[in-house]
Order: structure tokens, then sequence, then C-alpha cells
């Protein structure tokens, strides 16, 4: 069998807090994401609609990141609703809590803590929101079981995500397609990850059934970018381009390593985001497992919204 060397840039987000990027230093990737949600905008606000939250009601944002998903669910819940963001990255956190709105001060609240061990009793959220970090946090089932042990007896742990070999699909040769995902696979392979948690996406209802979550329903919501890109889809897709070509590069032959270096290279009349014919279809999944057991009484609730709000000592409060 062949062996390959290992690559640093085999693992994507391998730049993460928790690994080897201190706490106060936002990840490599931050400008990418953030392009991202600019970007995907409508689509990504579609899937928080979708959750139809009601007013009044509790969620935790788990790795909440730049908090811009915490926004759009303080939107669904109204003032009586209370969402926390909850991240490891402490840099993270002051992006978020910077960019919150003065509109949602006394709704949105974010927290520094590790999916390892949350800071919240049981039973404590309506809902549970975790968006595009199954890869990132340390492991999937045991980050699953800890997001179900906080939330309430019938509520929900919604989890967004892809599956890194069936996300974007682009219009380059189907030949190239087969030597960069082959090249990406033997990279994940080759490091000391679990591989399954970079196929989320395929393996969501494995997942939750495992953390106890028996009720598990997955939702696909895809999105289509047509050239001419717009500034933000541009710089997410220069982003991701550059990024598999580290990653798959060395274990590509020269032939696949010529074709890609052209198609990415902006300078190259082949650059696949300058062709007047290019387009990306992007493919998300969004599962949804309800908590079963016995319900708790809405006193019991009430207690715990009691307990979040005077809790402000290890808070930091929207705006
Ligand atoms: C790819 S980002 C996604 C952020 C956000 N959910 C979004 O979609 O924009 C992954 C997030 O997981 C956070 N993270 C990594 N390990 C974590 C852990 N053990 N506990 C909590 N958050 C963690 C990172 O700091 C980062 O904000």
């Amino acid at each position: 069998m062949t062996t390959y060397p290992l690559h640093q840039h085999a693992v994507p987000f391998a730049n993460e807090v928790g690994r080897d990027l201190p706490a106060h230093s936002l990840p490599a990737y931050a400008t990418m994401l953030d392009a991202h949600h600019r970007s995907h905008a409508t689509e990504l606000r579609a899937c928080i609609r979708d959750l139809s939250l009601r007013a009044g009601d509790m969620v935790l944002d788990m790795a909440c990141g730049d908090g811009t998903y915490t926004g759009w669910l303080a939107e669904c819940v109204g003032p009586a609703g209370i969402i926390v963001g909850v991240d490891i990255a402490s840099a993270y956190l002051a992006r978020a809590q910077q960019r919150s709105s003065a509109t949602h001060q006394g709704t949105v609240f974010f927290q520094q803590g590790s999916v390892e061990q949350l800071p919240f009793a049981d039973n404590t959220f309506d809902l549970v929101w975790c968006a595009q970090s199954m890869g990132s946090l340390p492991d999937p089932i045991q980050a699953l079981r800890e997001m179900t042990r906080v939330v309430r007896v019938g509520g929900r742990v919604v989890v967004l995500e892809n599956d890194t070999m069936h996300h974007i699909i682009l219009p380059w040769p189907a030949e190239l397609e087969l030597a960069v995902r082959r090249a990406q696979l033997l990279a994940l392979h080759n490091t000391e990850e679990h591989l399954h948690k970079f196929f989320a996406g395929r393996q969501l209802r494995t997942f939750f059934v495992a953390a106890g979550l028996s009720t598990c329903t997955v939702t696909p919501y895809t999105a289509i970018r047509h050239a001419p890109l717009d500034a933000d889809e541009y710089t997410f897709l220069l982003w991701y381009l550059n990024d598999i070509a580290s990653r798959a590069r060395p274990y590509l032959d020269d032939m696949a390593c010529i074709l890609l270096d052209r198609l990415i290279e902006p300078a190259s009349p082949m650059y696949l985001l300058q062709q007047p014919d290019f387009y990306v279809t992007y493919i998300n999944m969004v599962a949804c497992g309800i908590k079963t057991g016995h319900p708790h009484s809405s006193a019991y609730h009430e207690l715990k919204r009691a307990d979040w709000t005077a809790a402000d000592g290890q808070l930091f409060c929207a705006a």
C-alpha cells in the first residue's frame, strides 16, 4: 500500500481554538465564513425561519462563532425570548458581542464554554441550534449528547451541516473532481482526527440516534450562484479553492496539479471563477431531533429562565 507524507493542512479547520489556536485568536477561516454568511444570508435565514420558534423561546446557539445565527435566532423569539451564544473562542465572542444589535439587548447573551461540558443545568433550553461545527468540535456524538442534556424534554436539537465531499459542486472536469476528492480523502485518512466528523452530512441520523435523540428528520437546503459572482461569493470561493488545493496537492499527480493550478490561478485564462458559464451548487442539511422523556412542569422552566436573567456575572450581555 502506498504511504503518503503527513500534511499539516490535511484537516479542514485544523487551526482551531481547543487544538493549536489560542482562545483570543480568530481562526483563519473567519473571513471566508463571514463572506459566506453575507452571500448566503437569504438561504441560511430560511433554515432559521423554518424552525418556527415561538415568542419567548429560550435557545442555545452552540459554537456560535461570530454570532450571525444568534442575531437571526433573536429575531424569531421576540423580546421575551432568550438566545445564548456559546463558543470556546473568546475572540469570536468579542466579535459576536460587538456585532450584536442594540435591539437585542436583554435577549441575546454570549458565554464562553466548551461543548464538552456546557455550563447549564439539564433541560434548560427549548431548542439548541448548532451550525456547521461538527468538523470543529472534538467529538460530534459527545457534543450532541451534551446539547441533548441541556435541552428540555420535548425540545429540539437542530444541526445545520454539510458533507465535505458533497457540499460544493463545481463545474470543473469530472476527472479533476475524482482526483481532488480522492486526494482530500487520503489527506483526511492520514490524520489523527476522527474521519467521520468530516462527513457529518451523510451521518446525521446516526449521530443523533447515538446521542439519544430517537426522532431525527433531515431537511435539505440547496443554493446556487451563477457568474458573475458578487464580492462575498468570490471571497468565499477563492478561499475554498485555495484551501482544498493546499490539502489535496501533496496527494495529486503532476497532471492533476497543473490542471488544478490553471483553474484556481486568477491570472490564468482558465480561471474557474471568471468563466462566463460558471455556476456552483451548495448542498446543506438541517437535522432536527426531539428529546423524549418525562416533560417537566412549566414552573421548572420559568425557574430556569429566572436563573438565567439573574446570572449576568458570567454573561456578556448584548450591546
Ligand atoms: C466553523 S465555526 C462555525 C461557527 C458558527 N456556528 C457559524 O456557522 O458561523 C466552528 C466554531 O466552533 C467553535 N468551537 C470549536 N471547538 C469548540 C468547543 N470545544 N466548544 C465550543 N465551541 C467550539 C469554534 O470556536 C468556532 O466558532
